[in-house]
């Protein structure tokens, strides 16, 4: 279900480039592919799944977060209903322009290729400007959640579709080939060299991070990327065992506390 999300999220960003022209003409499309029927039907598939696969995501957190030692326990959870209802308000709103278009008889593409388009088009009145009013509320939602995330830099849940490719690439292990990733895990360090364990004066060394700047920049990527999704929480025995400890609130915590030192 989470594949077809992201996946719609990236390639159905060109219909949020396509409102852009319905916007100022209820007939206008993307131009050179904008008329391709590949495009429409392939935009078509992607809508259906993306839509099923986020009604899927938000079935199962409102399924879990009931459960009495659920995973989103401590996790933010206006900001994944916030990522969830804009999901679905763009994908409807794209449905809906499809629609209105098939309603007043200007839809570019056959009904083999966009059913569902021509279904919701089949309930819809005729209505010239429909194309552009929808076209205006799909632009407001996508750039309203576009602000809201600029304004919340710690809004893992939305900031992960941008970070979560950088993190996986730059991930730490052994086997990673050179180049690709940061390779094993980084000796603990102290005054900038690694530290010897034998040598080591507790006098003088620092043992682990005192405080959040000593984090290597891929800490700091690791707490922006976390999208409180609550699976380490939910594996961890002191956590499982009623204690306070959670890795997931120790991420989040660091995250917060980050971005509230940081000097911009
Ligand atoms: C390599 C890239 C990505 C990885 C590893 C990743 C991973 C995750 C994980 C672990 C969660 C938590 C799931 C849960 O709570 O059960 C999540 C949630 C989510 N992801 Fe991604 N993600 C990636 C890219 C994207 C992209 C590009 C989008 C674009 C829309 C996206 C949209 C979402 C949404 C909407 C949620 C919240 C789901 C909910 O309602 O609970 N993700 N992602
Ligand atoms: S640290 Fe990873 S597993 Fe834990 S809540 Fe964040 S994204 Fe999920």
């Amino acid at each position: 279900a989470h594949w077809f999300v992201m996946v719609s999220f990236m390639i159905l960003f060109l219909l949020v480039v396509e409102a852009y022209f319905e916007v100022v003409d209820p007939e206008g499309g993307l131009p050179i592919i904008g008329h391709w029927t590949v495009y429409g039907l392939v935009t078509e598939i992607i809508g259906v799944l993306g839509l099923a696969g986020i009604l899927v995501l938000v079935a199962i957190r409102q399924r879990d977060k009931r459960k009495k030692l659920s995973r989103f326990t401590g996790s933010t959870m206006w900001q994944a209903y916030f990522v969830e209802a804009i999901i679905i308000g763009v994908l409807i709103c794209g449905f809906l322009i499809r629609g209105f278009k098939v309603a007043n008889d200007t839809f570019e593409y056959d009904a083999w290729a966009t059913p569902v388009s021509h279904a919701v088009g089949a309930i819809l009145p005729a209505a010239a400007d429909g194309p552009t009013w929808v076209a205006l509320v799909k632009i407001f939602i996508s750039m309203g959640w576009l602000i809201t995330i600029a304004l919340n830099v710690t809004m893992g849940v939305a900031w992960h579709r941008f970070l979560a490719f950088f993190n996986i690439f730059f991930k730490r292990s052994p086997d990673k080939p050179a180049g690709s990733g940061l390779g094993a895990l980084r000796p603990m360090m102290s005054q900038g060299k690694p530290l010897d364990f034998e040598e080591a004066d507790p006098e003088k060394d620092q043992f682990g991070v005192a405080q959040v700047e000593q984090f290597t920049w891929k800490g700091l990527l690791d707490f922006s990327t976390c999208t409180e999704c609550g699976r380490c929480q939910s594996q961890c025995p002191a956590w499982n065992t009623a204690k306070p400890l959670s890795p997931k609130l120790l991420v989040l915590s660091l995250r917060d506390h980050a971005y509230a030192k940081a000097p911009y």
